[in-house]
């Protein structure tokens, strides 16, 4: 036999048969309404299930009880235990990061993500692209129902998943499975949620295989110009090609999140054999200081800048779209001034490599103007690899899902 239960507000009950009268009902009202008082739903707040038989086949939640459940987990970023993290990084060291870059195409791999973005809670706060961030969706209690239901109609399904839904009864067309409430569906629906843009890390494994590429057999020592939220330092940890990574950032919270990696995963690193020199500088890369590099000493300068104005990672007056407002400046003062200390620490046959793209921040070309002012400053255009990215449910890019980005790689002539 069918049967369909619908679980109301906190508490796990069967479709009430006989309505509740007097106290007993101002209690349960009084109830609802402190656990409502923050998300203000729209439409009722249920979970069903559907019971066949004995047998439970399936669990579904109205939006807003998938939002509701989603808030009282709390924000979903990454807070892996010190098992996790060894357990990740051990898996890191032991990546063949040779077969990542076919035919110049860096392929897309998160795997490491979380381990690199653990440190970095404050990511979610940024503001990209002048859009809602990610917190104050998370804290919309109107949207998130929306974002939810929205998450779940466009994720990919199994075959298993695809069929489990088409045998459910109507009323579960708009409820969601449990499978929306993983951390990673969780993260998705606030990312992908119109009007809204999370940043995203880069890919502790794509630098890894960058590092890999571009760095001679001996191996090298490399400059990350804007170390961001440790994807290029975790990076770095993972390939044994490189001997020392040095890194700056401005930023007062990612400059922590920076230590606090150094010093959490850099001694579990030597305990599993692999050991690198780590130097990290809260300085920004177009400054003075950064010549305390030593001339000619660096193989590689490798990193992905801040694309003008497009992510405003802080309001620290030392970031580069405080400090150089317009992006003349920005461009000649900042860039330009970098690039003259990439030209300064590297070796005469180094190689400068930036992934940068064009933005709706930066009128023109970002990527043209980027790929002219270094040829001006002395480095020859050698290569241009294409990074992939995340995949876009039903998008339709030269790289199937995947958008892409540019990594314009010179040698300093
Ligand atoms: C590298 S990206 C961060 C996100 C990116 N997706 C990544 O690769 O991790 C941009 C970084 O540039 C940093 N930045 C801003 N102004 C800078 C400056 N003057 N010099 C160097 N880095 C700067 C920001 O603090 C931010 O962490």
């Amino acid at each position: 036999m069918k049967k369909i239960l619908r679980l109301t507000g906190a508490k796990i009950t069967e479709e009430p048969k006989k309505k509740i009268a007097g106290k007993q009902r101002n209690a349960f009202l009084r109830e609802k309404n402190e656990a409502d008082r923050d998300t203000a739903p729209r439409l009722p707040i249920s979970v069903c299930i559907n019971v066949e038989g004995n047998r439970l086949t399936a669990v579904r939640f109205s939006p807003e009880a998938a939002a509701k459940i989603s808030r009282a987990k709390g924000f979903p970023h990454y807070d892996l235990s010190p098992e996790e993290k060894r357990g990740k990084l051990r898996k890191l060291l032991d990546y063949d990061f040779s077969s990542v870059i076919p035919h110049g195409i860096v392929q897309q791999r998160t795997h490491f993500n979380p381990l690199a973005s653990t440190y970095f809670p404050h990511m979610w706060d940024v503001r990209a692209g002048g859009k809602r961030t990610t917190q104050e969706l998370f804290h919309d209690g109107e949207k998130l129902p929306r974002a939810m239901w929205k998450r779940n109609k466009l994720r990919d399904r199994s075959k298993q998943e695809l069929q489990e839904e088409s045998s459910l009864p109507n009323i579960f067309g708009v409820y969601l499975p449990p499978s929306v409430l993983t951390l990673s569906s969780r993260q998705k629906a606030l990312r992908t949620y119109s009007g809204t843009q999370g940043v995203s890390n880069f890919s502790p494994v794509a630098a890894a295989s960058i590092y890999h590429h571009l760095l001679p057999d001996r191996g090298g020592v490399t400059w990350d110009m804007s170390c961001g939220w440790g994807g290029r330092l975790l990076g770095a940890i993972g390939c044994k090609k490189v001997r020392k990574y040095i890194g700056c950032d401005p930023a007062v919270e990612t400059f922590k999140g920076l230590e606090q990696t150094r010093d959490e995963l850099l001694p579990m690193a030597r305990n599993m054999g692999r050991d690198l020199d780590v130097e990290i500088y809260r300085l920004g890369s177009e400054t003075k200081e950064m010549t305390k590099l030593k001339p000619n000493s660096a193989d590689l300068c490798w990193t992905s800048p801040p694309y003008f104005a497009q992510e405003r990672y802080s309001g620290d007056p030392a970031q580069s779209w405080k400090k150089y407002p317009d992006q003349e400046s920005w461009l000649n003062a900042f860039m330009a001034a970098t690039l003259d200390n990439c030209a300064y620490c590297l070796k005469s046959d180094g190689i400068l490599a930036t992934n940068i793209a064009n933005v709706s921040s930066y009128k023109g070309s970002l990527e043209d103007d980027f790929v002219v002012l270094a040829k001006s400053k002395g480095f020859t255009h050698v290569d241009t690899l294409t990074l992939l990215l995340s995949a876009m449910p039903g998008a339709k890019q030269k790289y199937g899902k995947h958008k892409s980005e540019p990594i314009f790689v010179f040698r300093k002539r």
